[in-house]
């Protein structure tokens, strides 16, 4: 098939009514003080060089011990860099910068209550602390080299030194999102066999104070019934000393950290010497079956990778003041607001609560009282904060000479407002388009040296090397056209395996267009990313969204199997469908059509079980934003819910030809159901 006669897909069509957007320029002011100008650099990092390119990025840490080779491709798709190194992430985030710049701020913990005040963390009391949370994990909690620990904590200070206290010890951290319920928490207790379960007490959140560690009791509970036994809970304490949960502590299971810890004073941990493709976390995503993958991210390549990308694309320099908005339970927080800041010895923020609360200018006070100069979010939050608060960020002195926008298309006009409002038209924005499984970016602008296209994220960055493929394997070189985005080469940023599942990793990620599977060339193994994309003539990719079955709500995946086979756990329903319907600030939310089993009547009662069981199994981030009862489902003549369908109806768009369907009369009552409510 020529690239001609490739056959437009619904994303196509989108992207050819796509107008391409003018350029923006950085200002001098920015090119002047970047990390990188040397526009050599896309020839140094061309695939002629490949893989020698990523000792740059390598370079960036301190080794124990240098590596023996850059790449092994002996056992492919599972690529070890930096094979035969040493290092420890937690030497390279801490103890590295304690000569020059012990006395600077590590971390700024914003709480969310506005009358409480910052907590400023140096490096010098991070590297405390983490010693001393690292000898109450090896000597209080039996912790020990290649155990998992699962961590179910909010944002906090906290929770950086929990993960580098275990990656001190080469102990794998598997952090799941705070707002995740006991059910979601206890899958990944189970996957990653852990028998310690880090928590804390409690959280703000709008001004509420929500008991955490309910979910923690619930989590061990799910998990003892599935035969995964925690015999450890460790609390931290939102106010240290006191307790600020009413669920009961359990003896001998459940300890305070700040009653274990002054035991362990004063104590100092020598770093574990890793081998750079030991793992250092896990980190769970939604794939297209119901089960969330356990993607696991090695010590060396994944911190050199996001060291690199912390540098030369977030251009963090160790004076900068730098805050990312998302939560530290998903891969941005792990790589940029934990270890690629920390790495480069910058100052990293870390905020409690909500970005509107109490007001819609909380966001730029807390810039302008920290002076914060690199600003990194996801367009969810930038839709938010337009619609609440579009003259705000003109009230507040703060300075951005960089941001980021991470997660989910963003609409040009969305860009738009955010370089010129939030931006004051002064910042140099990076669209970076990345996953949980790459550790770190797949395309973006390296700021100092090209220009922003609003709604594109931009070329590869230096050192990935982009191709789509059509559905039958041929390259799609023409602009306008949509396909299935692959990266040519390994990188080290990429995820190593699937926790305990490496057929599943093959599978989803490289059986595609693997050229030949017994190959051990690292050309005939491409990565399939699952999002559909274009390129346009100047090489820039825009990102249309996922080819599978997975929706992106305010940034983050969900699995739609997921979000079904919790609706079916509810006794009534006999079929369950998620489609995804467009939102103006999260991007998309999911929409569930149910089926009740024969002879039950519909009610109200159903609907709400049916979503207080969505949200207690995965968490209220999954909450659909209507649930219909159906009578029928539209389905294929083999039996196969048409979810396209249903999708239509949910967003008012042409429901097409349904003739075909083996029951196209149900369509008409869905659409009148919906449209008319
Ligand atoms: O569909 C893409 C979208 O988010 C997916 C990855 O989600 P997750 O693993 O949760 O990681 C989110 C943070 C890296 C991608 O497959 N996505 C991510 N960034 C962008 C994006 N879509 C368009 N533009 C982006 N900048």
């Amino acid at each position: 098939m020529s690239t001609k006669d490739v056959k437009k897909t619904t994303e196509a069509q989108i992207a050819v009514h796509w107008q391409e957007e003018d350029y923006y320029y950085p200002s001098s002011q920015f090119t002047g003080q970047a990390n990188l100008t040397d526009p050599s650099i896309r020839k140094r990092f061309s695939l002629d060089n490949f893989p020698d390119y990523y000792t740059e990025f390598a370079e960036l840490l301190t080794w124990y011990k240098y590596w023996d080779e850059v790449l092994d491709t002996s056992d492919p798709p599972c690529w070890k860099w930096f094979k035969g190194g040493k290092l420890n992430a937690s030497f390279n985030c801490i103890d590295r910068h304690l000569n020059k710049n012990k006395n600077k701020t590590a971390i700024h913990f914003v709480p969310e209550l506005e009358e409480e005040r910052v907590d400023h963390i140096t490096y010098q009391e991070l590297y405390v602390r983490v010693n001393e949370f690292a000898a109450l994990l090896r000597d209080f909690a039996g912790l020990k080299k290649g155990d998992r620990v699962t961590i179910h904590m909010p944002m906090s200070a906290e929770l950086p030194i929990t993960m580098l206290a275990c990656a001190r010890l080469g102990v794998i951290h598997s952090v799941v999102f705070g707002g995740f319920s006991a059910s979601a928490c206890a899958d990944r207790i189970i996957d990653s066999n852990s028998r310690v379960l880090i928590s804390m007490d409690a959280y703000y959140r709008s001004g509420k104070l929500l008991n955490h560690k309910q979910n923690a009791d619930e989590a061990v509970q799910i998990s003892k019934n599935e035969g995964q036994i925690v015999d450890k809970v460790l609390v931290w304490q939102r106010y240290p000393g006191k307790y600020s949960s009413e669920t009961p502590m359990v003896e001998n299971r459940d300890f305070f950290v700040n009653d274990v810890i002054k035991n362990y004073y004063g104590e100092r941990i020598e770093p574990e010497h890793m081998l750079a493709e030991d793992p250092l976390f896990l980190m769970y995503t939604s794939g297209t079956t119901g089960k969330p993958k356990g993607c696991q991210h090695s010590t060396g390549g994944y911190l050199a990778y996001v060291a690199g990308m912390s540098k030369y694309i977030q251009d963090i320099h160790p004076e900068d003041v730098y805050w990312c908005m998302a939560d530290i339970g998903w891969i941005t927080g792990h790589s940029f607001i934990v270890y690629g800041p920390l790495a480069l010895c910058a100052s990293t923020v870390i905020y409690e609560g909500v970005p509107t609360y109490p007001d819609a200018g909380r966001s730029w006070r807390i810039a302008q009282d920290l002076d914060v100069n690199i600003f990194h979010t996801a367009p969810t939050a930038i839709r938010a904060l337009r619609k609440i608060g579009p003259d705000e960020p003109a009230k507040y002195n703060y300075h951005f000479k960089h941001m980021t926008t991470v997660g989910e298309p963003i609409e040009p006009e969305v860009w738009k407002w955010y370089e010129s409002v939030v931006g004051k038209g002064k910042a140099t924005i990076v669209d970076t388009w990345w996953q949980t499984e790459t550790g770190g970016f797949l395309c973006s602008t390296v700021p100092g040296i090209e220009p922003m296209k609003p709604g594109s994220a931009g070329p590869g960055v230096p050192g990935i090397h982009p191709i789509i493929y059509d559905d039958d394997g041929n390259e799609i070189t023409q602009s306008g056209i949509a396909g299935n985005i692959c990266i040519q080469n390994p990188w080290p940023g990429g995820f190593q395996t699937i926790w305990g599942d490496r057929d599943r990793y093959v599978e989803s990620y490289y059986a595609r267009y693997c050229k030949d599977p017994n190959s051990k060339d690292w050309r005939d193994w491409p990565y399939l990313a699952g999002d559909a994309a274009t390129r346009s003539e100047d090489g820039y990719y825009r990102i249309l969204g996922r080819i599978d079955d997975v929706i992106n709500v305010s940034g983050h995946r969900l699995g739609t199997k997921e979000i079904e086979s919790a609706a079916l756990v509810v006794e009534e329903i006999a079929e369950a469908a998620v489609v995804s319907v467009a939102h103006d600030i999260k991007g998309t939310e999911p929409d569930l059509y149910v089926a009740l089993k024969p002879g039950i009547e519909s009610s109200d009662e159903i609907v709400q079980k049916v979503s207080d069981t969505i949200c207690s199994q995965i968490g209220k981030i999954a909450k659909p934003r209507k649930i219909w009862l159906v009578p029928d489902m539209p389905k294929t003549r083999s039996g196969k819910i048409m979810r396209r369908v249903l999708g239509s109806i949910s967003n008012s768009q042409d429901v097409g030809d349904v003739m075909t369907l083996a029951n196209p009369e149900i369509v008409e009552t869905i659409k009148n159901m919906v449209q008319n409510t």
